[in-house]
């Protein structure tokens, strides 16, 4: 099994730091890309760390994990809420995925209370902060060990 997981982030997720702070918090995304990596170096794992407001390249990116990663972590922002397409993706992606959103959606407007993404993931992270996304490449790592 391979020790490569995929870290992707949906749209708007690039203003990190300067889109609404006080849901989303003053860390911008190269600093969850650095907590990130710094972990994997621990848990010994490769990771491709991924944005993209653009739907077809999320939807890409987790065509490529299918040949070539043991996990997914994705915070597919705005899109967890009406894509289809991503959840279609994903179904056909075999190894875990674990969907994380940095706010708690169930504490916000009703329309984010739905997930598309959450009838795929293994498991959901919301209103950890950035903190939910080392939680879930420590929950990647434990899942691939236990399935070797
Ligand atoms: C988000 C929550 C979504 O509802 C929202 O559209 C985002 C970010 C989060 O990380 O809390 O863009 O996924």
């Amino acid at each position: 099994m391979t020790r490569l997981v995929y870290v992707l982030n949906g749209p708007n997720l690039n203003l990190l730091g300067k889109r609404q702070p006080h849901i989303y918090g003053h860390e911008t995304l190269a600093d969850v890309e650095a907590a990130v990596r710094e972990l994997a170096k621990e848990l010994q794992l490769e990771v491709r760390f991924h944005q993209s407001n653009r739907e077809y390249e999320i939807i890409d990116w987790i065509h490529e994990a299918r040949e070539t990663a043991g996990g997914i972590v994705i915070n597919p922002a705005a899109f967890t809420h009406y894509s289809v397409a991503i959840l279609d993706a994903l179904n056909a992606f075999d190894a875990p995925v674990i969907e994380v959103h940095i706010s708690n959606v169930h504490k916000r407007e009703e329309f984010r209370h739905h997930s598309f993404v959450s009838a795929r993931a293994d498991g959901v992270i919301a209103g950890f902060g950035t903190q939910g996304y080392t939680l879930a490449l420590r929950r990647i790592a434990f899942l691939m060990d236990q399935k070797k």
